[in-house]
Order: structure tokens, then sequence, then C-alpha cells
């Protein structure tokens, strides 16, 4: 252990040195790996774009790395370029977590890849139809979980990561969900997954492959997360399969080509496997950590709920994803939380499949490029009081809603938008209905946020005083 701690030590303060010495040729700065693992990540890396331009170059594990930090050049490579832009670098962790690289999420174009995208993307829309009915059990399951703590202060967190990805096991095999304690325990898992692959201890195996051969406890722990992960995904697909009547319209039953006029089928069990996990892991920390800043700053602005709350008396029975055009200040809360703190501030990685460029500079194959959408999203000559959170500027004319880029852009941006947003909507809609929210005993929370894969609100408890009797229309 000793041994390890000091060979780590020693390669930190050589990454550091690296990156203190910045390198130039010429075409501005070059910045070293340690950038990369701040910290603060994305926040880090958005001061430096606003000293050093909105294209940032820096150098990892031997690799050209880009971060486009304002809208046009991530629009630039995304969209104009997608095609360019549609690969992931391949990477150790990545490998180990994704059985190879069979999911869509860290996967590059072949095959069997645009195949599972194709079936992904198929079964999502189509669930997208029915929705309703499931955002509301799930929503009101969520009330009556937050109603049962009383007025005692409790921490949000546990319990939103558990509706979403309750709400994600509800689309993929409809009645055939299991147990919440199962649930439970799979939610945690997914949440300490995300968490333990962001470490910089486990990070640094991508960079380091000579630190591969030395005992790594944060990898073991990985390792064993996967393994939960995986066992809990295969069950289901068996319990899915063996079922003599199935659910009808579930997702999974679409990826399997059972339901009758939807495109699925033919993806081979790896895929199929990863493809469930692409959605729970893509669906469940991100929509939660939403939820929670917006809870967060929601805290901060009492007369805001107070609007909110009022709008939402306005329109009869609980809302449903068809009325986001009936509660414009709701809508407007949700697309300010995610301005402000996008879950997914860095993306995913990008992988050029070919030469091209960006901003005028010349990028050779298989640079990795990382879109810095927290940067994008505060650029100071896009938004007023770029740091500021003020849902407000949504109602106004001619926000430059086209600048929102929460859910990237271009080919490889989340297939999950359409239902995040929904359940976003729903959830917040239907908590402050029924809950006025008050700071807990450790007063307001903070609102920097903390480091890992997923941008989360710092840990905060926050008292849900009942406002309304439970489950009224
Ligand atoms: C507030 C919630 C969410 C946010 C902010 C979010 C954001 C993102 C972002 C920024 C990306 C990367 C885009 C890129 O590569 O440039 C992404 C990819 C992805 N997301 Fe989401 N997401 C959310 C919810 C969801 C949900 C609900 C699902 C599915 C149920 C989902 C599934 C995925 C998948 C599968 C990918 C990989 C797509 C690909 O590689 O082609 N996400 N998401």
């Amino acid at each position: 252990m000793a041994v390890v701690a000091v060979l780590l030590c020693l390669l930190l303060l050589s990454l550091s040195l690296a990156a203190l010495l910045r390198r130039s040729d010429g075409r501005g700065p070059r910045w070293g790996t340690l950038h990369l693992l701040h910290p603060q990540g994305a926040l880090h890396l958005s001061r430096l774009a606003r000293r050093h331009g909105p294209v940032l170059r820096l150098r990892m594990g031997g690799r050209d790395v880009l971060v486009p930090s304002s809208v046009g050049t991530i629009r630039e490579a995304l969209v104009r370029h997608w095609g360019d832009w549609l690969g992931r670098p391949t990477s150790y962790l990545g490998s180990l977590v994704s059985r190879g690289g069979r999911d869509l999420a860290l996967g590059g174009p072949c095959p069997g890849w645009r195949r599972q995208r194709g079936a992904v993307r198929g079964a999502l829309a189509r669930a997208g139809g029915r929705l309703g009915p499931l955002l509301w059990l799930q929503g009101r399951e969520l009330c009556e979980e937050l109603r049962s703590h009383g007025e005692a202060p409790l921490d949000p967190f546990e319990v939103f990561t558990f509706h979403t990805c309750s709400t994600i096991a509800r689309l993929l095999f409809g009645d055939l969900v299991p147990p919440p304690r199962e649930l439970r325990a799979f939610s945690h898992c997914l949440g300490e997954l995300l968490q333990v692959w962001g470490c910089s201890s486990v990070q640094v195996l991508d960079l380091l492959p000579l630190l591969r051969a030395l005992p790594n406890p944060g990898l073991r722990k990985l390792l064993r997360l996967v393994q939960h992960r995986d066992t809990f995904v295969e069950a289901q697909i068996q319990r899915h399969q063996v079922c003599p009547s199935p659910p009808p319209d579930t997702v999974l039953g679409t990826l399997l080509g059972h339901n009758f006029g939807a495109r699925g089928g033919g993806l081979s069990p790896p895929r199929l496997h990863m493809a469930l996990v692409d959605l729970f892991i893509g669906g469940t920390e991100t929509t939660a950590a939403a939820l929670g800043w917006a809870v967060a700053f929601l805290l901060h602005r009492p007369e805001l709920q107070a609007r909110l709350r009022a709008e939402l008396e306005g329109v009869q029975g609980p809302p449903g994803p068809g009325d986001m055009g009936r509660l414009p200040l709701l809508q407007a809360t949700i697309s300010e939380t995610l301005r402000l703190r996008p879950p997914a501030p860095l993306a995913l990685p990008h992988c050029a499949l070919r030469h091209t460029s960006l901003g005028g500079l010349p990028v050779v194959a298989g640079t990795v490029l990382v879109p810095n959408l927290l940067a994008a999203q505060q650029d100071p000559d896009i938004w007023q009081h770029p740091e500021v959170f003020l849902p407000e500027r949504f109602l106004a004319p001619g926000t430059p809603s086209r600048s929102l880029l929460p859910f990237g852009c271009g080919a490889r941006s989340c297939p999950g938008e359409g239902l995040a947003r929904a359940e976003l909507f729903v959830f917040l809609g239907l908590i402050l209905r029924e809950f006025r929210l008050e700071p807990g005993p450790g007063g307001l929370p903070g609102l920097r946020g903390s480091p890992g894969t997923v941008l989360r609100c710092p840990p905060f408890r926050l008292r849900m005083v009942p406002c309304q009797p439970p489950g009224s229309p």
C-alpha cells in the first residue's frame, strides 16, 4: 500500500510539473494532463478558456485533446463536422466497464453499434408516447416517500436517484420490475460505480499503463460494482425471456424485437446487455442530479417557489409531459437549472475518425474532443449575468434557447433528452404542488458542484413541509 501511495505521489508530482510546464508551438499554449484531472473539472477548464480562448489544447497520455468551450466551436465540431467526430476514444477503463466497448455510449461506429443505436433510439421514441401515466405513478411514489419523512430533515439525493432508476426500470420491464429492495441496491451500485470510475486514483490507470501492474483498491472496487451491475441486468433479461406472457410494449420487449411494428431485435447478447446498462447509467444519476440542483436553487429563492406553486394551482390536475406550454415558469426553472449546472458538464469525449479542423486549427485523426458544455452555457457574450440563477430569462422574448446544450448536440447527442425533460417537469411539478421546500439545520445548500463524472450539488438536507393533502387532484 505504502509503495503504491509513494508511486502515486511521484506520479502526481511529475504530472503537476508537466502541467505547469505548458508548451507552445506557435499556435497558442498547450496544457498538461493535470488540467483534465483537476478536482473542479469543467469549472477549472472554463476559467482557462475565459483567459485563453474558446478552444483549449491539452496533451493527455500521448494524445492531443481539444476542449471547445463556446457554443460556436462545439456546434462546429459536433453538428457541422459531425461525421468527423462520431468516434469515442478507446480506453483501458472504458473497455473494462463496457464488455470491450460493446455499449452505445462508449462504443465507436461499426455495424453492431449502429444497430444498437437505432434500436435504443427507436425504443425510447416509441416509449415516449406512454410516458404520462408512468411518470405520474412514479412521481406519486416519489412524493409518498418524501412525505414519509414527515418534516424531519432529509438528504433528497438518494430518494431522487432511486426514483429516476425506478423510472428506467418501469420503462424497460413494465410490470416485471424487480422488487424495490433489489432496485434500491442496484441504484446505489450505479452511483458508487460512477463515483469510483471518476476517482483520479482509478482514472490515472488510463494514462499510465505501468500502474496497472500494481494493486489498486479503487479498481478492485470498480470491478466488484461492475459485477453487481451485470448480475442484476442479466437476471432481468432472463426473467423477461422465460416469462410466458411478458408485459406488452416495454423497452426491453422492443429491443428483443417482441413488439409488433417496432424496430429492434437482432442485437447480440452483449450489445443487448450493454444497451440496458446505457439506459440505467445514462438516465439515473444525471436526472437525479438535475432534480437535486433545481431543489437547491429553489431553497435560495422561496418567492420563486411561491410563484411556481401559484402557476401549478392554475392548471387542473397534476402536471403531465403535455403541459409544458401551460406551465412556462416551471419549464423555465428546469431550463435554467440545466443551463447553470449541466449534470454532464464535459459531455462524453469524442474522437476524430479522420483529419479535420476546429476553430481554424488543423486536427489529426485520433484527436480527442471534450466539449465544455458548462463554459458554453455561461458565456457572457450570450447570457446576461451568466452565473446567476434567473429562470425568468427564459420567459423573455428572444432568449437564446438554441445556445442551451445540456444534452450535447449533433449525431451523438443524448437519446434520453425527451425522457429526462419530461421526468424533470413532472417530478418537480408534483414536488412543488405538494411541498414547501425549507432549508434543513445546515442552512442553505452550497451551489458549487462537487467533483465527479456527474456534476452534483454538494450534499444538503432540507425539510419538505406538506402544503397539500396527499394525492389531491
Ligand atoms: C438531465 C438528464 C440528462 C443529461 C443532462 C444528459 C446529458 C448527456 C450528454 C451531455 C451526453 C453526451 C453527448 C455527447 O456525446 O456529446 C449524453 C449521452 C447519452 N445519454 Fe444522456 N443525459 C441525461 C439523461 C439521459 C437519459 C434519461 C438517458 C436514457 C434513458 C440517457 C442516455 C444517454 C446515452 C445512451 C448516451 C450516449 C449516446 C451516444 O454515445 O451516442 N441520458 N447524455
